[in-house]
């Protein structure tokens, strides 16, 4: 099994760093290819994530033809002619990201069987509002054996979602692309990557209004074609990448990373006393650690504070003198890097959703493990700051996410290693 292996203490990161397509933009724009039924679907700037692979699995177990071209980053997929309804146990119950696609199996086949998506390390993560979603838009739902399988014509509904869930909204909105009538999604996540969904969706023939509001309107149309989108940069990479500057004193250019998307995340760092500039080729992190203020983070959805940088975050306050808290709001059990931290001296106290950090200490490296895939990066970035060798297993989590992690860091100047042999 591979380990990183980083001997921290004295990085100081420096230098430029590209980043890749969005993994979660990927996810759910593989799951609209299904909906075309002419012409041919072209993605391109596609991360080369163990996570694509997965959803590549999963389209092609419905008799599409997806090719992935690795060098050019570009997956080419041919959904035209008949294709099955059902999505295999096997490749679903490796992601929960896969339950996306029940909503374009459905309204391209009145009929989709798509397994349950498993359990999380971070939350329980109910698909409730997916299904009562469609429900509203007509579908018969029942959940049986492990599998959901959803029927029927679907039709224009008003939705208001309880919380707005980033995978529901991409559900119910590829699904309403070919509902009869106008879909009113009230509520609606207003991701970064649901607008990118709705821009190739637009493209593909379909009528979305709203997109990056709390409100979409979708007016169904007969049928879609196929349509060219390159996917849009990953802000979780690019913030990494500025938490990992700011807490090694580093000055390091992200490379195409998008202000507007990252907002939530400069406003801290800048709070924080760190310098953060916007240049023509990117996003500029430079800072001085031993200048940097602690500070209060609170996670929520889009423009909120991303829960996928909560963990990162915490590495940075652990490396910044003073008390600073986190408040991870948006899943319930999403501290467990905090636990592994400690094994390398982070004095941390956690009570239910608030995790009290007192940074600022001499941390030292130790054998850890990843718990889940931001948190992997987490220990990575906490790593880079701790006095000796530390080692980061279970790296799985991490290639479902990042790509060449440890060589972008290693090109930034880190003393870090991925090895099979530890
Ligand atoms: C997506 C992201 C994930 C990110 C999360 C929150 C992808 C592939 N994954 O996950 O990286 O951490 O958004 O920004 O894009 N919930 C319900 N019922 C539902 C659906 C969700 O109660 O039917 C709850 C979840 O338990 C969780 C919260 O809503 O507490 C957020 O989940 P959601 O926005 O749906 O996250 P995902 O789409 O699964």
């Amino acid at each position: 099994m591979d380990h990183i292996i980083i001997e921290g203490g004295q990085t100081r990161l420096q230098g430029d760093v590209i980043i890749e397509g969005a993994k979660n933009a990927v996810l759910p724009l593989l799951a609209a290819t299904i909906l075309p039924t002419t012409g041919v679907s072209t993605l391109t700037n596609v991360p080369i994530l163990s996570d694509v692979f997965t959803m590549n699995h999963v389209v092609r177990g419905l008799d599409i033809a997806v090719d992935f071209d690795q060098a050019n980053k570009t997956i080419l997929v041919d959904a035209q002619g008949q294709i099955l309804d059902q999505a295999p146990y096997e490749y679903v119950s490796q992601m929960r990201a896969s339950i996306v696609v029940l909503g374009p199996i459905l309204a391209r086949k009145g009929h989709a069987k798509v397994s349950m998506p498993g359990g999380c390390t971070i939350g329980s993560r109910p698909i409730d509002l997916h299904l009562k979603g469609l429900e509203a838009m007509g579908a018969n739902i029942r959940q049986e054996g492990g599998d959901i399988t959803a029927s029927g014509k679907l039709h224009g509904a008003r939705i208001y979602m309880d919380f707005p869930s980033v995978g529901a909204t991409q559900n119910l909105m590829m699904a309403a692309t070919l509902a009869q009538g106008i879909t009113v999604i009230e509520n609606a996540a207003r991701e970064p990557e649901i607008v990118d969904l709705a821009i190739f969706l637009t493209k593909m023939g379909a009528n979305i209004k709203g997109a990056g509001t709390e409100v979409l309107t979708i007016t169904g149309v007969d049928k879609l074609h196929g349509a060219t989108h390159q996917v849009v940069q990953d802000r979780i990479e690019a913030g990494t990448f500025m938490v990992a500057a700011a807490m090694t004193s580093g000055d390091v250019l992200i490379r195409d990373a998008i202000w507007e998307h990252n907002r939530p995340l400069l406003a801290k760092l800048m709070e924080m006393g760190v310098e953060v500039t916007e240049e023509a080729q990117g996003i500029r992190v430079r800072s001085d650690l031993s200048k940097l203020k602690p500070v209060t983070v609170k996670t929520s959805p889009h423009p909120g504070f991303p829960t996928d940088m909560q963990a990162q975050f915490t590495a940075l306050m652990a490396a910044v003198k003073g008390e600073s808290t986190m408040i991870e709001t948006v899943f319930e059990n999403r501290f467990q890097h905090l636990d592994e931290m400690r094994r390398m001296g982070l004095k941390t106290e956690i009570l239910r959703d608030t995790a009290l950090i007192r940074g600022g200490q001499d941390l030292q490296g130790a054998p850890v493990m990843s718990t889940d895939l931001r948190a992997s990066a987490a220990l990575v970035l906490t790593g880079l700051i701790a006095k000796g060798s530390t080692t980061v297993g279970q790296l799985t989590h991490l290639d479902r996410g990042y790509y060449q992690f440890h060589t972008k860091l290693a090109k930034l100047g880190a003393n870090i290693r991925r090895s099979s042999e530890v």
